[in-house]
């Protein structure tokens, strides 16, 4: 076999981390000459970090997050009281193994979201399957949503290993179909023991007003509180302090 021969054959096997650098390795071991066992180890070692990178795009793209966010961007210092122990702790991922809950309730711009993404995101790269939602939007877009559409959201928000609720009851007032399906979801998952993390600016008293049903909200928190870790996020809002410092800088600093 010849290198092009030997590059269909790679093709035909599904290896294409190995096709991919093979020419390089070729060069490297001649150039090298280093023994066959390190080549061979260097070959099967691309095709294991081209498979490992492909899975974590897929999972990345499945879990439908924006952002790439992870804990290292987050200044600690910023807010003192945001809990960072618990952060780190849920970062771990255990709570998901255990089939536990976060609910992440605080002020405006003090970073639920972020810690929650950075979470979603580091789950991703864990190999957890993940499902991140604006929840307001998603569960809006759930009320008016063709009955394929509904049961493809449905399945995804039950079917994951985790599930972030991010900016629950942004908007006043849920539709009706949404709140029965976050009802719905919430049960499912706590049957199956599945994590979910929810992040609200809404104190949790406030919860039966979003939803236009109290009973319907004890009967959500019930299940969300039990086997669940409570974050609470107070201070100051950074997206104040990133507006006060453009302000202080002047739009012409900037360019
Ligand atoms: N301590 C911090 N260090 C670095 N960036 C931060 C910090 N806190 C917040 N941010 C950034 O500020 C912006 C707002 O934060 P985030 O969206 O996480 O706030 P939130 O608590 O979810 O607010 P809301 O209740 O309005 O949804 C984001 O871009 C986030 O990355
Ligand atoms: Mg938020």
């Amino acid at each position: 076999m010849n290198l092009a021969d030997i590059d269909r054959a790679l093709r035909q096997l599904r290896l294409s981390g190995i096709a991919a650098t093979l020419p390089t390795r070729v060069l490297q071991a001649q150039a090298s000459q280093q023994p066959f066992l390190e080549t061979l180890g260097q070959i099967l070692q691309d095709e294991l970090d081209r498979r490992r990178t492909r899975l974590n795009e897929r999972r990345f793209k499945l879990s439908r997050l924006d952002e790439r966010l992870t804990l290292a961007e987050f200044d600690w210092s910023f807010n003192p009281k945001v809990p960072r122990a618990a952060c780190f702790e849920l970062h771990t991922l255990k709570f998901i193994a255990d089939g536990g809950n976060a609910l992440i309730i605080g002020k405006p711009g003090t970073g639920k979201s972020h810690i929650a993404k950075a979470i979603a995101y580091e789950a991703t790269l864990q190999g957890y399957r993940v499902r991140y939602a604006e929840a307001d939007a998603e569960l809006a877009r759930y009320a008016v949503a063709a009955a394929d559409e509904r049961n493809e959201t449905m399945r995804e928000f039950v079917d994951t290993d985790l599930l972030v609720l991010d900016d629950l009851f942004l908007a006043r007032r849920l539709p009706e179909a949404g709140a029965e399906l976050l009802q719905a979801v919430v049960h499912a998952r706590y049957k199956r023991r599945a994590a979910i993390v929810v992040t609200s600016n809404r104190m949790l008293e406030d919860w039966g007003k979003y939803l236009g049903d109290n009973t319907m909200a004890t009967t959500i928190l019930d299940r969300l509180m039990h086997h669940a870790a409570m974050l609470r996020f107070e201070g100051k809002s950074y997206r104040m302090r990133a507006l006060a410092q453009r302000i202080a800088t002047g739009p012409t600093a900037e360019a």
